[in-house]
């Protein structure tokens, strides 16, 4: 059986590659995508995506989709930061998650210090920019194989 990985992107992210690129590169949400589709089909993964702008729609994609897929890899952006509902949606499901950031937030704005999400997440990856979705594939990967 394929392992399958959720992949959530949260709001605005669908701006990358023209949305402050000094802070989050130049890549669009579209290079990202296809970057980590090609890493993850080298390790035998598959790969599902979801972006939104809105809160329950995410809330939504995690209790539908997030039973059932083998992890999910979630960059909440902006709702890291505010959103409990998301939290308690990561929460909700036995399914391992990696929150991931491009940016490294606690070099940012005090407000971008603290998440939501990351005490109920497996771990967090901030600031590697791509590296981040990579590397949270990989320890979604062995945390599997480990368990
Ligand atoms: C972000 C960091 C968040 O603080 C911000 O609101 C984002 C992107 C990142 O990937 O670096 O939109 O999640």
């Amino acid at each position: 059986m394929t392992t399958t990985f959720l992949v959530i992107h949260g709001p605005n992210l669908n701006a990358l590659g023209k949305r402050e690129t000094d802070v989050y590169g130049n890549n669009t949400l579209d290079d990202i995508n296809e970057t980590i589709s090609t890493f993850a089909s080298k390790n035998n993964l598959e790969l599902t995506f979801f972006q939104s702008n809105h809160e329950g729609e995410i809330v939504d994609t995690i209790h539908n989709i997030g039973s059932t897929v083998d992890g999910i890899i979630i960059n909440p952006a902006a709702f890291t930061h505010t959103s409990v509902a998301i939290r308690d949606a990561i929460a909700s499901t036995d399914t391992p998650t990696i929150e991931v950031h491009l940016s490294n937030i606690y070099s940012r704005e005090e407000f971008r210090h603290h998440s939501y999400c990351a005490p109920v997440c497996l771990g967090q990856v901030s600031g590697l920019g791509i590296n981040s979705y990579l590397a949270a594939i990989q320890g979604l990967l062995l945390h599997l194989t480990s368990h």
